[in-house]
């Protein structure tokens, strides 16, 4: 549709726009005058906002000014009729504000200049469909200086002539938006600082579990090389405690404990004198005192230290002994009177020393050592555990036979 250029339209020899020049419709010719008259009204220092009408066809990218305040072709130094194009390529970013959940926490969106071209025909279709635009420019102005601008406006569609209509403001909030963002960035410094420290700590941790790790199996060692004891017995001893403790329901972090804490339960008889731990034959009841004393005294060796891996081991060392109806040592606990660690290390610990050859004594056959510790239920071990253990017979077979010289049958 075109219209005849109408004389009637008085234009001001200040009009930057091309509406009034134009073949438009009368509407909206009429609607331009109207509210130039109206924002020639606003443009006063007064006003915070820089008043200003813009206009664009829908099928061209090109927005022009059909009014603009006169500070802003001031502020960004270009004359008034280049201030559409200037602004548009010294805007550094695009925010807009958005309530993102149910209890409206506000967000902000952000395109980058890299991104606003392509993006510039979606957004003005956005605020033709929602009738109104509310946006925060970030500025580059060609003094170096940065600004920030907080645009309002209403759109007015006219079908007609396939135009849109801008009519809105321009404010400027560079100072709060300055301390917005510093304010952000000392956020972000925070955060990353915070991350920064986290691994640090996170990389202090390994290294001090590492390092407990390498004192506990020096000790256990230790405990080895005085006992006689078979370096395997220790390694089947913390498998058959991580397959018992997963069966109890104990979750990863008390599994890991338990697996490497196991391995210390005798680290008391580094205090035992050798005539006694290596006795060929049985012990005299004043030996076997002494020899009791192996759980006191690794605890004692264990103790004062908080990590949790130590204290379990300290656990373990003074209670793998006890029995369930009381009758074992140092102190006589029954029950669930006995630590969970205890009473599982205890029945990990004979089932090994059963089914493991010993220079005195040959390896028990499976069935045997399995009897053994059913016949152990309610006296020596916790029976609830020794179910649990008999439950998983294939997994400690498997265990044995991977760690052991000879299968258990
Ligand atoms: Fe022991
Ligand atoms: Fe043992």
């Amino acid at each position: 549709m075109s219209y005849p250029q109408d004389s009637d339209w008085l234009i001001d020899p200040g009009y930057c726009g091309s509406i009034l020049k134009d073949p438009c419709s009368p509407n909206l010719k009429k609607r331009v005058v109207e509210c130039l008259s109206q924002f020639r009204a606003l443009d006063n220092p007064n006003n915070p906002s820089i008043p200003y009408i813009s206009a664009w066809r829908e099928d061209d990218e090109v927005i022009w000014y059909e009014f603009v305040g006169s500070r802003l072709p001031e502020l960004l130094g270009c004359p008034a009729d280049k201030t559409a194009r200037v602004l548009a390529d010294s805007i550094i970013k695009r925010s807009v504000y958005v309530c993102r959940d149910e209890e409206e926490n506000i967000r902000q969106k952000s395109i980058q200049q890299k991104n606003l071209a392509s993006k510039r025909k979606t957004l003005r279709r956005e605020s033709k469909h929602s009738g109104s635009v509310e946006a925060i420019y970030k500025i580059a102005l060609h003094t170096g200086e940065i600004v920030w601008l907080k645009d309002q406006a209403n759109i007015e569609s006219f079908a007609d002539d396939n135009i849109c209509l801008s009519l809105g403001g321009l404010t400027c909030v560079t100072k709060e938006m300055k301390e917005a963002e510093q304010s952000a960035e000392a956020g972000n410094k925070l955060r990353q600082e915070r991350e920064h420290l986290d691994q640090l700590l996170e990389k202090q941790e390994k290294e001090i579990w590492k390092n407990q790790l390498e004192i506990v199996y020096r000790l256990a060692k230790a405990t080895e090389l005085r006992d006689n004891q078979a370096s395997i017995h220790l390694t089947k001893m913390s498998h058959y405690c991580n397959i018992l403790g997963k069966a109890a329901g104990l979750n990863n972090l008390q599994r890991t404990l338990l697996f490497h804490a196991a391995p210390m339960h005798d680290v008391g008889k580094i205090g035992i004198s050798e005539n006694i731990l290596q006795k060929p034959g049985p012990l005299t009841p004043k030996e076997f005192e002494l020899m009791k004393s192996h759980s006191i005294i690794g605890a004692k060796l264990l103790s004062g230290n908080n990590s949790k891996l130590l204290k379990m081991a300290k656990t373990i060392a003074l209670t793998h002994h006890e029995k369930w109806d009381g009758s074992g040592y140092p102190n006589s606990l029954h029950d669930n009177k006995i630590p969970l660690s205890g009473r599982i290390a205890a029945i990990c610990d004979v089932f090994d020393a059963l089914t493991s050859e010993r220079p005195y004594k040959k390896a028990w056959p499976a069935d045997d050592a399995f009897g053994e510790l059913y016949q152990g239920k309610r006296h020596h071990f916790d029976p609830e555990l020794v179910d649990l253990f008999l439950q998983h017979i294939p997994e400690i077979m498997e265990i044995h036979d991977r760690f052991s010289p000879f299968p258990l049958r």
